[in-house]
């Protein structure tokens, strides 16, 4: 039965639920419409949830193999049971899914099952049925970029989606693409045995990364036997009963080598996905990338729609995606929801995980800024140590006159964790000294953050 909402949402990733629970925590009738058939959108079915799974176990393994020893734990022979594996990420993902369908429930959001096309501003059709809202909310997210010439079936040539579903450890596995999906992926089929190569375009690993903790990160995956092959560009791919054969030449042009591979994943980024919504016929405004166009309040060109998430400009991430959802949710509400583009952290969770918050050094020096660097290596702190996971190092970058934190940038143990701290000092403006004058317990990784702060002012204590 076609139904009258305050708002549907078309996309139930982390951007379209939230957005969703939001809505209805502040009293809005909701309906959000997903043709996937479980919710929780790239994110939870296809993406960070599965992908950490596999991440968590393929690092006990790894520890088993190579750390526990070292700890006078002795394990004897390690082997892996991938179907096991396989399996308990299924389990995460299940759970996690049908956790976002008991959020709808408690919420009283109605998932309207199927695809969404807009028919007009206020009317989404969802297979055919049109249902009407006051406002339409695009949160369709994004899909991962073809490569011209490197045909992808899923099974040899695999997008994340199918090199998180591999049933056999690769032996050779190529990833095109140096990027957070690649290494991510790359370094689970490395811990499990396979031979990796990654093959990147530019000179250097996670454009937009702060090129020193790039350069370290480089060297340390280097370390676990993942080789690069840097500034180099894929012409080829060619199926064949063994694999794959690649072709690549130096990305500046010059001799032509191929690459023998059994499985080769392809991830060189990801486009918004607002294909089949029927915004050309209603003449909804995208970018030259294919991103709907919005304003400072996520609307678009046309009134009453409105779009958040990977299918808009920012960086592709799922906690990104929910911080729109909740502002838009209030906005819509008449509230004043508002996101920081500023403080919005991102995290490799690769081992060491490496994360960043805030501009990097080359985009002050870029911009003119003066700043002071503070830095702090995670070999002289102590529960970095008592773990026995000292590489690495936190780097925080303060404006020189003010001493605001301007950014941070951290390769280590737990990173992705350590970096919430600098989050919430930004949010707040912190000096770097505010969070050098906060008392953090010992011992913890955290002090390597507190010292770094110190060390802005050239007063670190334990180095
Ligand atoms: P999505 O999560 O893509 O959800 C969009 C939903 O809309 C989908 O379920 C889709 O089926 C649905 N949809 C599309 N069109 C229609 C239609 N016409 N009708 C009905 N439904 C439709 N980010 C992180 O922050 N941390 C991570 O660790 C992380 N790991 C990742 C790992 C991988 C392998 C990948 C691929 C991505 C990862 N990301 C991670 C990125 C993250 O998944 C995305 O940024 C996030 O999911 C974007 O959320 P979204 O709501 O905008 O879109
Ligand atoms: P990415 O943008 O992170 O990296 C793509 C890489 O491929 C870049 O280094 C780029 O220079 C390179 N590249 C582009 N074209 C190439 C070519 N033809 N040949 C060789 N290299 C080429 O994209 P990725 O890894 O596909 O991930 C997509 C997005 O998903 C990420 O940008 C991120 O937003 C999100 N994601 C986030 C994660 C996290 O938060 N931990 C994990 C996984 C994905």
């Amino acid at each position: 039965m076609p139904e009258t909402f305050d708002v549907i949402i078309i996309g139930a990733g982390p951007g379209g639920y939230v957005c969703a629970i939001r809505a209805a925590q502040l009293g809005l009738k909701v309906a959000c419409v997903e043709k996937r058939a479980t919710l929780g959108g790239t994110c939870l079915n296809v993406g960070c949830i599965p992908s950490k799974a596999l991440l968590n176990s393929s690092e006990h393994f790894d520890e088993a193999n190579h750390k526990l020893a070292d700890h006078g734990v002795i394990v004897g022979q390690v082997s892996l049971d991938l179907a096991r594996m396989q399996a308990r990420k299924a389990e995460v993902v299940a759970a996690n899914v049908k956790g976002v369908e008991f959020l709808f429930k408690k919420n009283k959001v109605t998932w309207l099952k199927g695809a969404g096309r807009i028919a007009a501003a206020g009317v989404v059709e969802v297979d055919g049925t049109a249902h009407t809202a006051k406002h339409i909310v695009i949160a369709t997210g994004s899909e991962s970029i073809p490569l011209p010439g490197v045909e992808v079936d899923e099974t040899r040539i695999v997008t994340s989606t199918g090199g998180l579903e591999l049933s056999v450890v690769p032996k050779h596995l190529v990833v095109i693409g140096g990027g957070y999906i690649g290494l991510e992926l790359g370094s689970v089929w490395r811990r499990l045995g396979a031979e990796v190569t990654v093959v990147e375009f530019l000179d250097r690993l996670v454009p937009g990364m702060d090129m020193e903790v790039g350069k370290t990160f480089e060297r340390m995956l280097g370390k676990q036997g993942i080789k690069m092959k840097l500034k180099t560009k894929v012409t080829g791919a060619k199926m064949h009963a063994q694999g794959v054969t690649l072709t690549v030449e130096p990305a500046a042009g010059g001799a032509a080598e191929t690459i023998d591979a059994d499985i080769v994943l392809v991830a060189i980024g990801r486009r918004a996905h607002t294909e089949a919504l029927g915004l050309a016929d209603i003449g909804v405004a995208l970018d030259e990338r294919g991103r709907v166009i919005t304003d400072a309040h996520y609307a678009t060109n046309i009134p009453g729609i409105h779009a958040i998430g990977d299918a808009i400009v920012g960086p592709m991430l799922a906690h990104k995606a929910e911080e729109e959802g909740v502002a838009l949710a209030e906005i819509l509400a008449g509230q004043h929801g508002h996101v920081n583009y500023g403080a919005i952290p991102g995290v490799v969770y690769t081992w060491p995980e490496v994360a960043s918050i805030g501009e990097t050094e080359e985009q002050l020096k870029a911009r003119g800024a003066l700043y002071n660097v503070g830095k702090f290596p995670f070999t002289a702190n102590g529960r970095a140590r008592a773990m026995g996971d000292m590489d690495g190092f936190v780097k925080i970058l303060a404006d020189k006159t003010t001493d605001r934190v301007l950014g941070a940038h951290i390769i280590g143990p737990d990173a992705g964790t350590l970096i919430a701290e600098i989050a919430i000092a930004m949010e707040f403006g912190a000096s770097a000294e505010d969070i050098a004058r906060t008392c953090h317990a010992h011992p913890t990784l955290n002090e390597a953050v507190k010292e770094a702060a110190l060390a802005v002012g050239g007063r670190a204590l334990h180095i």
